[in-house]
Parts: structure tokens; C-alpha cells; sequence
């Protein structure tokens, strides 16, 4: 990459979990360091773009390159900054791992022990990103992340279809790949085509992505 092939666009990605507090010092999140999402915003620099990148709360240098930055802790907030940047967006690659459930009430005071009692959280379902970006920005070339522990072709070629993307990037994940893990290998579908991209350090399967979101954004828009 550096070969310009984003050149004049304007990428948005989001990277990193999402946390969802339960009261003032406890939260429900996941295990999503940031680094597969952080290497694509800059990938895509690299390429050329003018990155935004929405990070949700991880410990790690802003790549060389980017224009901005965003740092967002819960869904909602995320939502709210890829929204509300979507509008100048050209391409959304979405490789935050985005809490899919929130605790509906969240307490303002330290939730107590309950001598030996259940403790029940009520969780309220956070709305999809994607989807509504997609509902927004019916413009942007829209890349979807999928991160799972099994039948993974089947689920992407899924969320693919149904989410309405350009592209999906699944791995599997667990056996010291995707979430945490410095490598990943990626399956990549796009409506009527796809690209296995087998293991290798995050940074280089970023550069690889991005070389095939390049060519299917000019194929898209020809
Ligand atoms: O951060 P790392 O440690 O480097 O790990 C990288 C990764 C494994 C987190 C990353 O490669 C990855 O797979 N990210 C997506 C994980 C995920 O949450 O997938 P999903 O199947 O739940 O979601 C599918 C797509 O919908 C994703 O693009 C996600 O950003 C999006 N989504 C999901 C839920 C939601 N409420 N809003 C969304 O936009």
C-alpha cells in the first residue's frame, strides 16, 4: 500500500469495544483491543484517505496518518460519533466490536452484595450501528466485520445480505486469533464474489483489505 489507491476519499472506522456501565465502577464489555481496526485507519491513511477513526475505549497510540480521531466508552456514544461523521464519509469499515446489550438502568450508586441472593441485570438491546449508517448514508460503501466461533462463512454471507454491506471481513475467532491477538486471517465475501486472506500480523492483513476495498469502491462506482 502507500500507492495512493484511496486517494481524495474519506474513510470512517470504527475500532475497539464498546463498554456499557452497570453502575459507577463496573461494566459489561468485551475483549476487543482495537489493533485489527486501528491497523486498518492506517492502512487506509497510507492508501491515501483522509481517515476518521471512532476508537471505543483501548490503550493504543493513534496511527501515523490520520486526520482524526474520536475516542467514544459505550455503543450509544459510538453510534452517535459514526453518525454524526458519517455524512462526509466515502467508506465505513465498521471492526469495532460493538456491545450488543446494554443493562437497561444504569445505577448511580455502587450496586451492594446481596448476602448470597441472585443478583439479575435487566439488558436492553443496543441499536446496529451499521444498519442505521446504512439507513443514513445510503451513499457510503459500507464494510462489516464478523467475529465468530463457528460456521463462520454462513454467518458472514448472512450478515452480509441482510446488513445490506459491500463487503464483510470475518475471522473466527479464539485459537490465538482475532480479538487481543497481534494475528488474524480474514474471509473476505462481497455480493457475488470473495478472498481468503490467511494468517498474518494484523498491520499486513489491513493493507490487504484495503487494497480490496479500493478495487471494489472503483468497480462500485464506475
Ligand atoms: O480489536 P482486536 O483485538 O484487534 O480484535 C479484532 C476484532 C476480532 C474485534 C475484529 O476483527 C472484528 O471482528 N470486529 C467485529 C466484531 C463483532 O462484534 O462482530 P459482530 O458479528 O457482532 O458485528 C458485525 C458487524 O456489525 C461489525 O462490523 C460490527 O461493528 C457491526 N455492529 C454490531 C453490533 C452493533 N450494535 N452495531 C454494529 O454496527
Amino acid at each position: 500500500f502507500g500507492d495512493g489507491a484511496l486517494a481524495g476519499l474519506r474513510v470512517l472506522v470504527s475500532a475497539g469495544p464498546t463498554y456499557e456501565d452497570i453502575d459507577p465502577v463496573r461494566f459489561i464489555g468485551n475483549r476487543s483491543s482495537g489493533r485489527m481496526g486501528f491497523a486498518v485507519a492506517e492502512a487506509a491513511a497510507s492508501a491515501g484517505a483522509q481517515v476518521t477513526l471512532v476508537a471505543g475505549p483501548v490503550s493504543l497510540p493513534s496511527p501515523a496518518g490520520i486526520a482524526r480521531r474520536l475516542d467514544v466508552r459505550s455503543a450509544a456514544q459510538m453510534r452517535e460519533a459514526v453518525l454524526g461523521a458519517a455524512a462526509s464519509a466515502d467508506i465505513y469499515i465498521g471492526a469495532a466490536a460493538v456491545g450488543d446489550y446494554r443493562p437497561a438502568q444504569v445505577a448511580s450508586r455502587k450496586l451492594k452484595k446481596r448476602d448470597g441472593a441472585p443478583l439479575v441485570l435487566d439488558l436492553a438491546e443496543n441499536p446496529d450501528i451499521l444498519k442505521d449508517l446504512a439507513a443514513a448514508s445510503p451513499h457510503a460503501f459500507l464494510v462489516g466485520f464478523a467475529a465468530e466461533t463457528h460456521d463462520v462463512a454462513a454467518y458472514a454471507q448472512d450478515k452480509l445480505a441482510r446488513k445490506g454491506l459491500d463487503m464483510i471481513a470475518a475471522n473466527r475467532v479464539g485459537e490465538g486469533l482475532g480479538f487481543e491477538a497481534d494475528d488474524n486471517a480474514l474471509s473476505l465475501y462481497w455480493p457475488g464474489g470473495g478472498e481468503e486472506l490467511p494468517r498474518a500480523s494484523k498491520r499486513a492483513l489491513a493493507a490487504r483489505l484495503i487494497a480490496r476495498v479500493a478495487e471494489r469502491y472503483r468497480m462500485a462506482r464506475s
